[in-house]
């Protein structure tokens, strides 16, 4: 037996022939996410709320059966339990899920005049959405030996005014992801990503599709020179759910171009 530790050969499809489901995956970041997988040779199920986003990405990636929509609400136990048995369904396994499903515009006005009911939706959609997809996923996750990685925030650590019901839901997906890592463990891994400020307009579904408009100081701020992309955050998802990722389970990683390291004295 010879101990010379070897260079690796590149691996240039990391998910080959892999099955991952990404919630929220019609447009924005999980739009990124699915499309990141698809590149490293995955096959992609995109559940959503939005028919005419899911049904946008369908056409306008024309791959045939490599791509799926599932449309549920990531709320609805029901609606989660059958929309998972139509991806088992489809691609007879399941190796990887993205809980990246959530009310997105983390800004509600100030404590004294949330409504319960908008607070409840918060939580509902980000952590309750994440338990639900990662409860009905686990039997075939642990069977494929597969991977979750939850979309958390940089505001799970660090908050504008008047964003209350966001952080807490962020915070709780940080908790909800090292309490699983570790019941889950080593069968499953789960990671959480913190992106902070990723600019989505141009990720919409076509009637909504933007150009970005971003002032030369909005990048500037970022140590890295500039906002984020759907793509920076697809890169890391890739990462996570692949076998190259076999030692981190349990932790919330950052993707923020460096912005939260950054100290600004006015
Ligand atoms: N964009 C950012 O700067 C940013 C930063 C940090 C974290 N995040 C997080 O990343 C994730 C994606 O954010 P985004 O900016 O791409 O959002 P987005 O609003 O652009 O996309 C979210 C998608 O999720 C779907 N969705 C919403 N609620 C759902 C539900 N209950 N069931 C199924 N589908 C549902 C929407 O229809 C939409 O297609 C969210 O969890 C968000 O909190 C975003």
């Amino acid at each position: 037996m010879t101990l010379t530790p070897t260079i690796p050969s590149p691996d240039p499809l990391p998910l080959h022939d892999r099955v991952v489901l990404v919630t929220g995956g019609a447009q924005g970041i999980g739009r990124g996410i699915a499309q990141a997988v698809l590149a490293a040779g995955g096959h992609v199920a995109i559940a959503d709320l939005d028919r005419e986003a899911g049904e946008a990405c369908l056409a306008e990636w024309n791959l045939g059966t490599r791509a799926l929509f599932v449309p549920f609400d990531v709320t609805r136990e029901a609606q989660v339990k059958r929309g998972i048995g139509r991806v088992l369904a489809r691609f007879g396994r399941l190796d990887g899920l993205v809980n990246n499903a959530g009310l997105a515009a983390p800004h509600v006005g100030d404590l004294a005049s949330l409504e319960l009911a908008q607070w409840r939706r918060f939580l509902d959609s980000h952590l309750t959405g994440t338990f639900l997809c990662s409860k009905h996923a686990l039997p075939a996750l642990r069977e494929a030996r597969g991977a979750i990685v939850n979309l958390a925030s940089t505001r799970a650590a660090q908050s504008e005014p008047h964003t209350e019901a966001y952080a807490a839901a962020k915070g709780g997906i940080v908790a909800f992801t090292h309490a699983l890592a570790v019941s889950e463990g080593p069968a499953v891994r789960v990671n959480a990503i913190s992106p902070g400020w990723i600019a989505t307009d141009a990720w919409r579904k076509p009637s909504a599709r933007r150009a970005p408009k971003l002032s030369r100081r909005d990048h500037a701020q970022h140590p890295a020179g500039r906002v984020g992309t759907p793509e920076d955050i697809g890169e890391l998802a890739v990462y996570l759910l692949s076998a190259r990722a076999g030692f981190v389970t349990g932790q919330n990683l950052v993707v923020d171009g460096g912005i939260g390291k950054a100290m600004h004295y006015v």
